[in-house]
């Protein structure tokens, strides 16, 4: 067993933000993270777009900002979280910068401000068209600097370790004391027992076949601590991104940044029309939500497989210097965007919803906190507005460590018993592990996407239901293997998503059942 203060499920901007603060902070503490890839693979390291924050107060304000992610959350954020979390932008991005990471300054040396869906003001920072990709190397680069960091990669944590495991522990109050940690090397199990355990493991893109997330999104904590009897919440919120790179394959999902759309693209359907005006007053640059509802729609009425994204009256040489990725991976496909359209359909990208928890971070197990995109905070209701991720991770690690810097958390005398898998076996049935991962996915994808209805989501509940007994069978006689607990975890948050789904009786924001009147906004 190893032991440490604080233990830290992932190495995105969630997890290395909180480490690099707390480490700083106590260079006698040890920090563990374990992540289960390379150290930087991650959604974090995609990002595109950018961070939102109000910087040109001449223009922008925090009220605007507040309001118009209040707009996008469709009456369910929690407005408290939201003034908190917008009004604290400067002072975390301060940090990104004494970090090392980079943004990009205009001719006068001012920040330079893209725009996304729903945003009324220019105001998210970001590095070219590869935002997320600076801010995980700038991240990693300080972790690397501190000594009492340690990161583990290709770790994979299989559960959390709680008073269930540890028939000596009497109490009332349901705790965490570590997890188990599957060394994705050498096949060793081991138990880390910690202080205090930070959940940052991310999203779960990967429940749906057509995603922009890496494989990596396949949404372990938030099935971790349902399994340990968090509380999780708001998980019918899945937010789909309206313009992913369409391939005929249907197997890569390159997104193409909603700032391009800020930049002035415009979505057009077959025959050319521009049909987002048809559908909101803000046409390209409405929310998230109202724009991959709108594409829906325009691909139910003319059973094409995907709209276009025109970005041929645009100023070419500005769009290479702002999205030299983009630009780059378009003519790698053969898209040449200065004459021909990008196809896009859009895919699974963001939840909403995770593990719930407080201002603090706590969730409602003790010792147990989560943050960035497993997490929910109530920032983004119904619908999150664009390039706020990154900024509630910053954010809430910020707070997390500044409770942690009030509470030295001490792990009560207690013996954690080994990972027990006698009587398992190496499975031969891999076959049997990708068959089921098709079919989740495919169920996730046709019945629980963009457009849902109570029969197709009790459909789904019922095949769900033979997926799952036929993988906790195999779970039960298996030696463990990424791969099985990957699918293990995706049908608990598929299981989640459908049963909150029906829990819904109105739509709002990124949730529609055609079931359900649809409410105004
Ligand atoms: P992640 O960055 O996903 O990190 C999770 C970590 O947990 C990974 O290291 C993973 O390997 C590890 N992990 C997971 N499970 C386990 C396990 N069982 N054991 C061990 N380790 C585990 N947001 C914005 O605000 N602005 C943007 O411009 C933007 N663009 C985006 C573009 C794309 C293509 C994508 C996919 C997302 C984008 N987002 C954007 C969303 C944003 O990137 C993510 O919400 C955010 O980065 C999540 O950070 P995180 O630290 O919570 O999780
Ligand atoms: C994008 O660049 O379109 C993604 C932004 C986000 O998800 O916040």
């Amino acid at each position: 067993m190893v032991t440490t203060d604080y233990l830290v499920i992932g190495s995105g901007i969630a997890g290395l933000t909180f480490s690099v603060k707390i480490a700083e902070k106590f260079p006698d503490r040890k920090v563990i993270i374990v992540t289960k890839a390379n150290e930087d693979e991650s959604n974090t390291k995609y990002a595109q777009g950018g961070v939102a924050i109000v910087l040109d107060k001449e223009q922008d304000s925090f009220k605007k900002h507040i309001k118009d992610t209040l707009i996008a959350g469709d009456g369910l954020c929690h407005e408290a979280v939201v003034k908190l979390v917008i009004k604290e932008g400067p002072k975390r991005l301060k940090e990104l910068l004494l970090w090392g990471a980079n943004f990009d300054v205009n001719a006068n040396g001012k920040f330079d401000l893209g725009k996304e869906g729903g945003h009324s003001e220019y105001r998210v920072v970001h590095h070219k068209d590869i935002t997320g990709y600076e801010i995980e190397r700038a991240l990693l680069e300080r972790a690397h600097q501190l000594s009492n960091i340690t990161i583990l990669p290709h770790h994979f944590a299989i559960d959390l370790v709680t008073n269930h495991h540890i028939e000596s522990y009497k109490s009332e109050t349901l705790s965490c004391f570590g997890a188990y940690i599957f060394n994705q090397n050498t096949g060793d199990i081991f138990t880390i027992k910690a202080n205090s355990t930070l959940l940052a493991s991310g999203g779960i893109g990967c429940v749906y076949g057509h995603t922009t997330n890496p494989v990596i999104a396949t949404g372990d904590g938030i099935a971790m601590a349902y399994r340990a009897k968090a509380r999780i919440k708001d998980m019918e919120f899945v937010q789909f991104h309206p313009t992913a790179l369409y391939e005929e394959k249907g197997e890569s999902s390159f997104l193409i940044s909603e700032a391009v759309r800020g930049f002035g693209a415009y979505l057009r359907n077959k025959k050319g029309h521009r049909f987002m005006p048809d559908y909101d007053e803000r046409a390209e640059l409405a929310s998230r939500d109202i724009v991959s509802q709108s594409i829906d729609s325009e691909l139910k009425k003319s059973g094409e497989p995907h709209v276009y994204l025109d970005c041929t009256h645009l100023d070419i040489e500005a769009f290479k210097g702002h999205f030299p990725n983009i630009y780059k991976k378009c003519l790698e496909r053969h898209i040449n965007i200065e004459t021909d359209w990008i196809p896009v359909i859009p895919a699974s990208h963001y939840l909403c919803g995770g593990i719930k928890v407080n201002k603090k971070g706590k969730t409602t197990i003790s010792r147990l906190f989560a943050c960035g995109e497993c997490s929910r905070t109530g920032l983004h209701g119904a619908n999150r507005l664009a390039s706020n991720s990154l900024l509630e991770a910053l954010v809430y690690a910020h707070n997390i460590f500044k409770h942690h810097s009030k509470h030295d958390y001490k792990s009560p005398d207690i013996i954690i018993p080994d990972w027990n898998d006698e009587g398992t076996t190496i499975t031969e049935e891999h076959i049997l592990i990708q068959h089921n991962l098709k079919q989740l996915q495919a169920l996730m994808r046709n019945y629980v996407g963009i457009i849902r209805s109570n029969k197709r989501l009790k459909r789904a509940i019922k095949h769900l239901d033979l997926i799952y007994n036929e993988v906790e069978d195999l779970y039960k006689e298996s030696k463990i293997t990424t791969s099985l607990c990957e699918l293990r975890n995706m049908i608990n948050v598929s299981h989640l998503i459908i049963r909150q789904s029906l829990d819904r009786k109105e739509n709002k924001g990124g949730y529609f059942n055609v079931d359900n009147v649809k409410s105004t906004r």
